[in-house]
């Protein structure tokens, strides 16, 4: 927790002038009960007969009055500014944690959010940032208020009268006791209930995300099962948190009853023993209050620390985690040309097993590439490798000569563009979505990415055009349209290297076609990698790598494997009787 507090730095001031509010605030109402001790014995005063001592009794009472409200507007005052000035801190210190955040995880690499989990993040940058926030808010606002508030009292309350105050020196102890052993108990609980909340998240982003295909499937049933158990779950260890807090409060007050009940007691009998004045007795029972309301306060603020470690610790787990993919010391900026390189490459997601064994080849710069192989041959693994999304295991991956991890990333990646199997668009118009390739582009050269991807006629037969709104996700157009979409996204980025994973999957053979003959016209010059599952898609690229179990297969011509290769002659057969699938699952999404 103590570690996050480097983000309040911009609020040091507000967080150090709102402590010396509160202490003004304190003052202050420690004085208000004095006043009032001297109110109740003046108006004592008034029972005398003399008629002079009484109007000079009222008089003081009026003065009193008087001094009394001023003290109290002057507390009301440093109590206030002192809460504006907490929250301004509390908020700013929230928000820059937040910040922090984003900006951490935009450094991570495709491991790194493989390890957390998108769900994970999320609840991390919400729910858990809320609970650190409310904490460092409570934080400045009682840290010096309630322990300054309880020791003073507590030494007026001595001071005034031993007697009562020997009661506190069996209830507070108590009560320390009683939280002693229940709060290592709550803290676990609590730990527990937040890794729930995670699931949870988890259920709800998938759902929710996919809501489409759970509706196409018929699913909701299923999801809402689903989502019912988690929500129970997270609602069973919520309570079981809860529950110790719910009973600790009663329990708690009954204790803070018995003690008034005991300083009553004892005050009586001091009264009537004449060795307390009932003035006295008035002030000593306000300052009673005021030392069980800090108790309470500081208590809660201590439970409060404890359970936002929690949450602290999964925050301190993002902001330290290191970003496994960096930019190497003085990196190279420049990518030559558009040539690729594998040797003897293995890679495997996280400590799994291999997925690329030993996989070696190279593509010359300009050249069209086909990529084939089932689905789970690691296909698309193996070309990730490439603008470095994520790192090879052994061996080494270079792009125009160099290898991938002497390049500046940004640099790597600006000149290699991949339009992902899992592609997206969106919210926001068709040109603003192109123009994540280039922001500068030009309204020509949208148009000309566009024309090369076979995206123009269809752009141009909408009512706005390219200014055609597309909804959360690109909802309103269709898959092969947001294939194209994302391919001429990616050509906007002139890259030196394309790579259009399985891109044109649900666009007809002839718009495919056309989108071939585009880039092997228009953008000679960059290497082309497609991986598709139709033979028709690759049979006139350059070479085709057959991948198998993530293993090179056969490397040659539409034509030389034809010849020699069983694999593709298998699947170009079975594609010409019409059943058109490179493997038996009919293809993949
Ligand atoms: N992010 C990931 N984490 C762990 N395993 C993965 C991940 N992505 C893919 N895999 C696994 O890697 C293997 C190859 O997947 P992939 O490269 O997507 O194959 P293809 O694109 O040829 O269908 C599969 O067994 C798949 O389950
Ligand atoms: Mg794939």
């Amino acid at each position: 927790m103590f570690k996050l507090l480097k983000y309040a730095d911009k609020y040091k001031f507000y967080a150090f002038i709102s402590p010396l509010l509160m202490i003004g605030e304190v003052i202050f109402e420690l004085l208000i009960p004095q006043v009032m001790a001297d109110i109740v014995e003046t108006i004592r005063l008034t029972e005398t007969t003399d008629p002079a001592i009484q109007q000079q009794a009222i008089n003081t009472i009026f003065i009193l009055g008087a001094k009394m409200l001023g003290l109290a507007v002057c507390s009301l005052l440093c109590g206030a500014s002192a809460a504006i000035v907490a929250s301004v801190a509390g908020m700013g210190f929230g928000s820059t944690l937040r910040g922090a955040l984003v900006s951490r995880v935009q450094t991570f690499s495709f491991s790194n959010i493989d390890r957390f989990s998108t769900a994970s993040l999320i609840t991390r940058m919400t729910t858990d940032v809320n609970t650190v926030q409310n904490t460092f808010l409570m934080l400045i606002r009682g840290i010096f208020r309630a322990p300054i508030m309880l020791i003073s009292a507590l030494v007026i309350c001595i001071s005034k009268s031993k007697q009562v105050s020997s009661v506190f020196a069996v209830s507070l102890p108590i009560i320390v006791i009683v939280l002693a052993i229940a709060g290592p108990v709550a803290i676990k609980r609590f730990r527990a209930m937040l890794k729930m909340f995670d699931g949870f998240n988890a259920s709800i982003q998938e759902t929710l995300t996919n809501i489409r295909v759970v509706k196409t499937f018929v699913r909701t049933d299923y999801e809402k099962k689903k989502f019912k158990k988690a929500n129970d779950e997270l609602m069973g260890a919520a309570l079981h948190a809860e529950k110790l807090i719910i009973l600790g409060e009663p329990a708690l007050m009954l204790i803070m009853s018995l003690t008034i009940l005991a300083v009553v007691i004892i005050a009586t009998k001091a009264i009537a023993e004449e060795t307390l004045v009932v003035g006295e007795f008035t002030a000593i029972f306000t300052y009673i209050m005021q030392i069980i309301m800090s108790f309470l306060f500081t208590i809660m603020m201590v439970a409060q620390l404890f359970m936002s470690e929690a949450s602290a610790k999964r925050i301190g787990e993002v902001l330290n985690e290191e970003a496994d993919i960096t930019d190497p010391e003085n990196a190279d900026t420049n990518v030559d040309d558009g040539s690729i390189e594998f040797k003897n490459v293995s890679f495997a997601y996280g400590k799994g097993k291999n997925i690329l064994k030993n996989v070696s080849f190279k593509i010359e710069s300009g050249e069209m590439v086909g990529i084939m192989g089932a689905t789970g041959s690691s296909k698309s693994s193996l070309v990730q490798l490439i603008p470095r999304l994520y790192d090879t295991n052994e061996g080494d991956v270079f792009v125009g000569g160099k290898n991938v991890k002497s390049y500046h990333l940004q640099s790597l990646r600006d000149a290699v563009s991949m339009v992902l199997q899992k592609n997206v668009l969106f919210s926001g118009t068709i040109a603003d979505n192109l123009r994540w390739g280039d922001e500068n582009a030009t309204d020509e050269e949208i148009r000309e990415a566009c024309a090369v991807a076979d995206a123009d006629s269809f752009v141009m037969s909408f009512p706005d055009g390219y200014n055609t709104d597309l909804g959360q996700g690109g909802v309103n157009v269709s898959g092969g349209q947001k294939q194209r979409l994302c391919i001429a996204r990616a050509i906007l980025k002139k890259p030196k290297i394309l790579i259009l994973d399985d891109s044109t999957s649900a666009v007809d053979t002839a718009t495919d076609a056309r989108i071939r003959a585009g880039l092997r016209q228009r953008i000679p010059d960059t290497t082309k990698i497609i991986i598709a599952q139709r033979v028709s898609s690759v049979s006139d690229c350059d070479k085709i790598i057959i991948l198998d179990n993530g293993e090179i297969n056969d490397i040659g011509t539409h034509e030389e494997l034809l010849e020699r290769n069983e694999i593709y002659k298998d699947i170009y057969t079975a594609q010409q009787k019409g059943s058109g699938d490179f493997d038996e699952q009919g293809g993949e999404l």
